[in-house]
Formats: structure tokens, C-alpha cells, sequence
């Protein structure tokens, strides 16, 4: 049986992935690794986990070496040491899907929006041996023969997953995405603008303009790509997880809500975890809470010439762990829904 191992396994999308693998037929569990929290056992970091080993399986500390013995290696850690573990792991011979930012760009374009220098720019989006951006629907076919996955940030996922199939319809100036997150999207922080007596009652914009994952988006889907910059604003919400985001884009001329319609269907009709909602309907992030779908819907307002799309995720599912697990799958050439037949729970 092919293995999996997982650095980060005590973070909010390590832990969701050890959620998901408890249903997975067939991927063995080689390896779950941590940093502080390494020794301590599983359960203090995933309560929701069942305890295999039945005397209370402990977090490891990171080996590259043992680690390198798994078939495919998740890293669920921050950029910087995403950085430098995933070169350490090619070269030890495994395969990477890296849940941070770390392998998203090229490295002229890391440089500019992160602030610091790409330290393993030949495993850049530029590089000779460069990371394939996974967003699993688009890129199938590179996914299986990749070696590192940059699986996408969460904002990203929802807004390309309504984005590309779109982008021969619209006028590529003037995109305008909001976006809402719930609080796990940061992680398991412990910042005092996180805390319940903040969060609890709250909605404040952040990071804009020049959040991490406009580039992102513009990078990996967006009409016109970085030549026509897109308006991207986050906000935090009170929820635990979810995501809702808003994209406004105008149309071509000509362009009405049959064609929107149809370009939709023919792009996830006969996809697993996507589905576009009928006309008129919006999306909940409540349908999707735990499960490794996307909702999409798309209304055309001939009034002003643009489509709204509206777009929900789970931000540790669809927007991290299910969407790496698939990955994994796609990969390893294994049933790409396995592990990740769950449904979302309502209400
Ligand atoms: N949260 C989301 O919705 C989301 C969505 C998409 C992508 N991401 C990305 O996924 C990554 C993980 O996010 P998260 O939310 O799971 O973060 P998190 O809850 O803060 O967890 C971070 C994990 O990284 C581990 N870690 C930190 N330094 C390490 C080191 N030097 N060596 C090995 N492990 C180390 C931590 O272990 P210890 O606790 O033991 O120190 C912890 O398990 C981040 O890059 C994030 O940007 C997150």
C-alpha cells in the first residue's frame, strides 16, 4: 500500500488531513511530524482523531531521512520552512505537496510580495524542476507527474475555481473579488485579534491591497494575468471555517447568462467536488463545512454588464488538506476521491 507522511501534523490543515486519511482505503500513515509540539501526543493536537496505536500515538520530530521512506511527504507548515524542506525531501527521493505559500511563484515574483528572497528558486514556479500549482480541476495531468505540488491558498481556490472557466467571457480590467474567511484560516494562532471576545461579534477587512493571494490569483487564472490587476479584499468572520468569496467581473460584449451557463456546466459537469448552483441561487459556506466541495453560482446583472460569482469552500478542506489529499491521489494514480467522499454538515 502506498505511503503518506505529514510535517505539521499538529497545525489546523495537518490535523484535517489525519481527519480525512481515517476514511482512506488505501494510503498507509508512515509518518506524522511536528515541531514544538513533536512528543506530545496525537489526540492533544486532533482530539477528533481516534488514537491508532491505542496507547496515545505521539507527534515525531522532523527526519528528513525516515520521512524520505514515504511515498508522498504533505508539508502543513509555514513558508519558510516549507523552503527548506522540500528541497531536502526531493532530494532524499520522495514526492512533496506543499500546503504553504513557498512554491506558489516564480521566484522574481515570491521576492516582490513576500519581501524576502526565494531561498529554493530552482523548485520555483521558474525553475528546472518546478512546483505544479494544484489546483486539482485544471491541472490533473501535470499533478500526476509532478514531483512538488504548491497546493493553492484558500482565497485562491475559491476565486479561480469560479475565475478560469470564465476567462474567455469577461473584460480582463476591473475584477473585483471579496472574500471572507473564518478564523482557522490563520492557523492555530494565538493572536490576540483572533481571540473568541474579538472574533465573536466582528467583521474587519485585512490585508489589503496587497494581500499575497492577489498575486496568486492573478498569477494562476485571472483574465489578463498580472497585466490586469484584480481588487482583492479579505475579511474575517466569526466562524471557526469557510469561505465565501464575491468575484465581479464585466463582460465582453455580447456575452449573456446562457453563455455563462453553458462555459460552466462544460467545465464541472462531470466534476466530483464542484458544482455550480441554478440561477439565482447563492451558496452557503454552511453547505460545505467539512467536506472537499466547491458551490459555485453565476447570475449576469445586464444592468451594469457583469457576472457575480459567488464561490464557498471549506478553507481547511477544499482550500488545504482535501485538496492536497486529492492531489495525493492524482499522484499516486489512486481513486482521486478517496478519503474525501464527505458531505458537507448542515446546518
Ligand atoms: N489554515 C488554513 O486555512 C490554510 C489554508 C491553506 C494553506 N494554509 C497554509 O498551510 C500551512 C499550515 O497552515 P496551518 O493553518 O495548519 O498552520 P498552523 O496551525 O499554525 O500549524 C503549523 C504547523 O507547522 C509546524 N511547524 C512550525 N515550524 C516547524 C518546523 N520548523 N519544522 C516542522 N514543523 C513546523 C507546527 O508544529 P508545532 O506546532 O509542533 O510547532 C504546526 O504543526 C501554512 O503555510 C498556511 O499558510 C493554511
Amino acid at each position: 500500500m502506498p505511503s503518506i507522511a505529514i510535517v505539521g501534523a499538529s497545525g489546523y490543515g495537518g490535523t484535517e488531513l489525519l481527519r480525512l486519511l481515517h476514511r482512506h482505503p488505501s494510503l498507509d500513515i508512515h509518518l506524522v511530524a511536528a515541531a514544538a509540539s513533536a512528543g506530545a501526543p496525537v489526540r492533544t493536537a486532533a482530539p477528533n482523531i481516534p488514537d491508532r496505536a491505542g496507547g496515545g500515538e505521539l507527534l515525531d520530530t522532523v527526519d528528513v531521512e525516515g520521512l524520505a521512506r514515504a511515498d508522498v511527504v504533505v508539508l502543513g507548515t509555514p513558508d519558510e520552512v516549507s523552503l527548506e524542506l522540500a528541497p531536502a525531501l526531493l532530494a532524499a527521493g520522495t514526492r512533496v505537496v506543499d500546503l504553504s505559500g513557498g512554491f506558489r511563484l516564480d521566484a522574481a515574483t515570491f521576492r516582490t510580495w513576500y519581501g524576502h528572497e526565494h531561498t529554493a528558486p530552482v523548485h520555483a514556479m521558474d525553475g528546472t524542476d518546478p512546483a505544479v500549482y494544484g489546483l486539482t480541476e485544471h491541472a490533473r495531468e501535470s499533478i500526476a507527474a509532478a514531483r512538488l505540488v504548491a497546493n493553492p491558498g484558500c482565497y485562491p481556490t475559491a476565486t479561480l475555481l469560479g475565475l478560469i472557466p470564465l476567462r474567455e467571457l469577461l473584460e480582463p480590467a476591473g475584477i473585483v473579488v471579496n472574500a471572507m474567511s473564518g478564523t482557522s484560516g490563520a492557523g492555530r494562532s494565538s493572536r490576540d485579534t483572533l481571540q473568541a471576545s474579538v472574533v465573536h461579534g466582528d467583521v474587519v477587512a485585512y490585508g489589503a491591497p496587497s494581500h499575497r493571494h492577489t498575486v496568486e490569483i492573478e498569477t494562476h487564472g485571472a483574465p489578463g494575468g498580472m497585466s490586469a490587476p484584480i481588487v482583492f479584499t479579505p475579511h474575517l468572520v466569526p466562524m471557526s471555517r469557510g469561505i465565501l468569496a464575491t468575484i465581479s467581473a464585466a463582460l465582453r460584449p455580447g456575452v449573456g447568462q446562457a453563455d455563462v451557463d453553458a462555459t460552466l456546466a462544460d467545465a464541472y459537469g462531470s466534476e466530483a467536488f464542484v458544482h455550480v448552483l441554478p440561477v439565482g441561487e447563492f451558496p452557503r459556506t454552511k453547505s460545505v463545512h467539512g467536506a472537499n466541495s466547491c458551490l459555485l453560482s453565476a447570475i449576469v446583472d445586464e444592468r451594469t454588464g457583469r457576472v457575480l460569482v459567488t464561490s464557498v469552500i471549506d478553507n481547511l478542506v477544499k482550500g488545504a488538506a482535501g485538496q492536497a489529499l486529492q492531489n495525493v491521489n492524482v499522484m499516486l494514480g489512486l481513486d482521486e476521491a478517496a478519503g474525501l467522499d464527505v458531505i458537507g454538515v448542515y446546518p
